[in-house]
């Protein structure tokens, strides 16, 4: 264990209560100079320690803090074959995957930040990354033999896989909003962004990069106006791993999908949680705005709607919006 590892151990034991860093030092066995670059290191990292003259360190009892240890404690058979990566702010994780993909990084990397100062929706949009409430995280892989429409399956199998963990974890029920919006409670607290890289000679698959937005939970300052009406959160008080333990969750569950492609085990998981059967709703094509009505989702996740003239079609990608 390295010395930042052991002093994190110490604070652990401790949360909530106030140590010198004397007593560290004693304790640990270290000087107090490595004690107060480990506490730097650990603040640098996103962990709330207070430093208090007189009193010595305090690791916030209520801190839910996304750890690379922490995540992979929670990891299962599936899910322990990935090597997390967690920083306390980025641009945007996918755009970590792809710069590491760039460099030759192999499939399994997961970039994890705590916020993003450019974190990436559908269609062209912002997602807001706030600190300290989000799980923003982006999983690089890179899969063979695949068709281009199995390559469809990446979003709907982890809309799947957000869904079980969410209710996995907390005491939510989540639904999906075709294609791979996930809600709680009527609020959106879930975006999936995946983007795939294609070679520019022989139109190989390169990697595919899928990026999940969580919001765990409401951000100190709210949701700003603009998505105040549509955003939710998953928990409502903050707990230690928490994040940890769903970001963890979200993986397992997505890494047992991956290894069925092109099986899709989870199609009837997916098909229950849909949140458009049987709703109104309104299509966007580009600029165009489509009204219509949801007959279903078919097994391969295509939407089956009707419009207003009678005709019916398959929509195998898009954005529709619920009509209330
Ligand atoms: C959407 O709802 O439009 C999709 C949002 C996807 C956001 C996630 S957060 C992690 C990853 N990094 C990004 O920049 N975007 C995705």
């Amino acid at each position: 264990m390295s010395t930042k590892d052991t002093v994190l151990a110490l604070f652990e034991k401790n949360k909530g209560f106030f140590i010198s860093g004397e007593k560290i030092a004693e304790e640990l066995n270290i000087s107090r100079t490595a004690v107060w670059k480990a506490v730097k290191k650990l603040q640098s990292e996103g962990y709330n320690i207070k430093a208090v003259t007189n009193r010595g360190y305090c690791l916030d009892k209520e801190a839910d803090v996304l750890t690379v240890r922490g995540i992979r404690s929670y990891l299962d058979e599936n899910g322990s074959c990935l090597r997390p990566e967690v920083f306390v702010r980025v641009d945007s994780t996918n755009t970590v995957c792809i710069e590491k993909a760039a460099e030759g990084e192999k499939e399994g990397y997961v970039a994890i930040a705590g916020s993003q100062s450019a974190g990436r929706g559908r269609r062209g949009k912002a997602f807001f990354s706030p600190a300290d409430s989000g799980i923003y995280m982006s999983i690089l892989l890179r899969p063979v033999g695949l068709t281009e429409d199995q390559v469809l399956h990446f979003t709907t199998m982890t809309a799947a896989a957000v869904s079980e963990a969410i209710e996995a974890v907390s005491d939510k029920k989540a639904e999906i909003k075709w294609v791979n919006d996930i809600y709680v409670n009527g609020k959106k607290v879930c975006g999936i962004l995946s983007e795939a890289s294609y070679g520019i000679q022989d139109r190989n698959l390169e990697c595919v990069i899928i990026g999940i937005g969580i919001n765990a939970y409401e951000p100190s300052e709210g949701f700003p106006s603009a998505i105040a009406d549509i955003a939710g959160r998953v928990f409502d008080e903050p707990k230690t791993g928490l994040k940890n333990r769903l970001a963890a969750e979200v993986l397992n569950r997505f890494m047992a999908y991956y290894k069925e492609l092109p099986d899709t085990p989870y199609s009837s998981e997916y098909i229950k949680r849909s949140m458009v059967t049987g709703r109104d709703v309104t299509i966007h094509k580009g600029k165009e705005q489509i009204k219509a009505h949801v007959l279903g989702i078919d097994n391969t996740f295509g939407l089956k709607v009707v419009y207003e003239d009678g005709t019916v079609e398959v929509l195998r990608s898009g954005e529709v919006s619920i009509r209330i």
